[in-house]
């Protein structure tokens, strides 16, 4: 376990303008540095570097993090690795004795960990087992290739795990999902007799499998669960073992299915990854467009593969952004590209995807099959459904380009296609963000906390609401700060508050609240008094809060039922009046 006490040393010691400055050349801009997005594709700059608050933030794409985060998102390196590259460019020496993930979420170390011995102990039991082994050699994998892909297999036992994990029947087993509990109560482990595929994230940790029966069977592929480390409409198969080909490429192909990226990989087609038997989701397009500029779906050649390769496109649509490309190879039915690379080769598939249908090709065509193209009628339904799909997409150039295509097919001018989509001539404009609305009182306090973690310890954490996300996170950010603060005598910066919350359930809304910090910072001459005005106002609703429950206390039962606590506290309420402006 790294201690926190380390991050937050070395975090003091980057300089994450330094660092961010050594990829992407960064300009001054006021208080912080811009630069054009190394995360998505752009002109003018919107990805922001904080010296103040060591955090970046893209106001294009959402991108935002630490020295960490940045290392680990543009060099793809897991968090411990991250830890390791800053570490070594300030030459400070990581302890050593172990280099699990070291805070965040509490429960979730111990899940990661789990499936990291889960992964190892399958791996191991591949080579003991002469039938896995002679299965994957016939399907043309080397041991190379699966030791890159961490193929494993799990034994025909019920309870495999328990050799592996003192406590088979801790939940967190369950929890990950590598063991079932029956309705007899009995536990069994989920994957018997299988040949297990690792899931890996972006970070490099095994967050699920999928497992494939040996031969014939059913379920083909029994995958984890969605648990609380594997979201399935984000992950793909395939991304850490594609990097470096990514970068070479700057194209990624998406296929169907786990043996169709083994197989690829085989051949040496390196920039592959699959979507896991779920449809291609806009999150998964984004993701694989924050490393490359073009997706190539290539998926069977069967009907479910046509109507995969429509689905993409639908979800693609509002995730592309301008200057990134998206086409579609369709392969001969009934192959699938594990068989199609095996049958007719490298070459045949590598043209097979350098020939692949620019994505406007396919929607024109496949919007052109469903209608009767030869009557009026027809071709204005042709513009109907297309409207649904013009509307999605953000890219005025692609837009345009899609008009025209529409207007030629159907008869009608530019200028009517764009009046019967509902579209509007195209704004030159930057892309709309959403409208700035006026902080709420706590996302006001959590920004001030931010800027000045000193001011924690005056927050009166009694007088927070429990019913929301944002008095949650602001408690926790409190209780964070004096702890850290007692552990190492100052108060935490905020880049090192920010990486205590990785993949804890507070880090959406304390990220979201740092990158509105960047955006807005408060003057530092003036914040104190307004966070005492703040405070003020808290503590004047939770008084609200106590007043209006007992209001309704005596409305219900009268002044007589109340406590002598609660009438004292009634009366005062009452005597204060200053509640009674609600109710005149
Ligand atoms: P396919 O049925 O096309 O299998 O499913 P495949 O990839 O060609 O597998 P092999 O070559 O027969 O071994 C494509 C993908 O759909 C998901 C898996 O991710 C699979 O790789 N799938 C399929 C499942 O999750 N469960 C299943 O039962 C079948
Ligand atoms: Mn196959």
């Amino acid at each position: 376990m790294i201690p926190d006490s380390f991050i937050q040393d070395l975090l003091n010691r980057v300089d994450i303008v330094d660092l961010i400055d050594g990829y992407v050349r960064l300009k001054k801009a006021g208080a912080n540095f811009v630069a054009c997005c190394p995360f998505h594709n752009e002109k003018t700059p919107s990805f922001s570097v904080s010296p103040g608050k060591q955090f970046y933030h893209c106001f294009g794409c959402g991108a935002h993090g630490t020295a960490i985060g940045f290392l680990m998102e543009y060099s793809g390196l897991s968090f411990v690795d991250a830890v390791k590259e800053l570490a070594a460019r300030v030459g400070m020496p990581v302890p050593e004795d172990d280099i699990r993930r070291p805070h965040g979420g509490t429960s979730r170390v111990s899940l990661s960990e789990i499936m990291a011995r889960a992964a190892r102990y399958y791996y191991e039991q591949l080579k003991r087992s002469d039938k896995a082994i002679a299965y994957l050699k016939k399907r043309g994998l080397s041991g190379e290739i699966a030791q890159k892909f961490g193929i494993g297999y799990a034994p025909e036992e019920w309870q495999n795990l328990g050799t592996v994990f003192e406590d088979y029947t801790q939940t967190e087993l369950q929890t990950v999902g590598l063991v079932i509990r029956n309705d007899q109560g009995r536990l069994y482990d989920r994957f018997r007799d299988r040949v297990m595929f690792p899931i890996i994230s972006q970070a490099g940790e095994v967050i699920a499998f999928g497992g494939r029966v040996i031969g014939e069977g059913e379920p083909k592929y029994l995958n984890s669960p969605e648990t609380p480390l594997f979201e399935k409409g984000q992950e793909v198969f395939g991304l850490p073992q594609a990097r470096t080909a990514l970068r070479e490429k700057n194209t990624v192909i998406v296929v169907e299915g786990y043996m169709d990226v083994v197989a690829l990989v085989q051949h040496g087609i390196g920039n592959v990854v699959a979507t896991l038997g779920t449809a291609t989701t806009a999150r998964h397009v984004r993701k694989l467009l924050r490393q490359v500029d073009r997706i190539v779906f290539c998926f069977d050649g069967d009907a479910a593969g046509r109507k995969a390769a429509w689905r993409a496109l639908e979800n693609t649509l509002e995730a592309l952004p301008e200057q990134k490309s998206v086409g579609f190879a369709f392969l001969p039915e009934p192959e699938d590209p594990d068989s199609f690379v095996r049958n007719q080769g490298v070459a045949a598939f590598e043209r097979l995807v350098a020939e692949a249908l620019p994505l406007s090709e396919f929607l024109m065509r496949e919007l052109a099959a469903r209608c009767d193209m030869t009557s009026a009628e027809g071709r204005a339904n042709l513009v109907a459904d297309a409207k649904p799909l013009l509307n999605r997409l953000q890219t005025p150039f692609l837009r345009l380009q899609l008009i025209k295509r529409l207007a030629e097919a159907s008869g009608f001018s530019q200028a009517e296609v764009e009046h019967l989509c509902g579209l509007s001539p195209i704004a030159r404009s930057a892309p709309a963000r959403a409208p700035r609305q006026a902080p709420s009182l706590l996302r006001q306090l959590l920004r001030m906390v931010l800027q000045k973690p000193e001011l924690a310890a005056n927050v009166p954490l009694a007088a927070l609401p429990d019913n929301s996300g944002e008095a949650q996170a602001l408690r926790r950010l409190c209780e964070a700060i004096a702890e850290v603060s007692a552990e190492i005598g100052a108060p935490p910066v905020c880049s090192a508050l920010l990486e205590r919350f990785r993949n804890g359930e507070d880090e959406g809304v304390l990220n979201q609240a740092a990158a509105e910090l960047m955006q807005q910072p408060f003057d530092e001459e003036t914040l104190d008094e307004e966070f005492a005005g703040a405070v003020d106002h808290l503590r004047t609703a939770a008084n609200r809060r106590v007043f209006e429950a007992l209001q309704a206390k005596v409305a219900r039962l009268g002044v007589t039922d109340l406590s002598a606590e609660e009438k004292q506290q009634y009366l005062h309420a009452l005597r204060q009046g200053s509640y009674q402006s609600n109710d005149a």
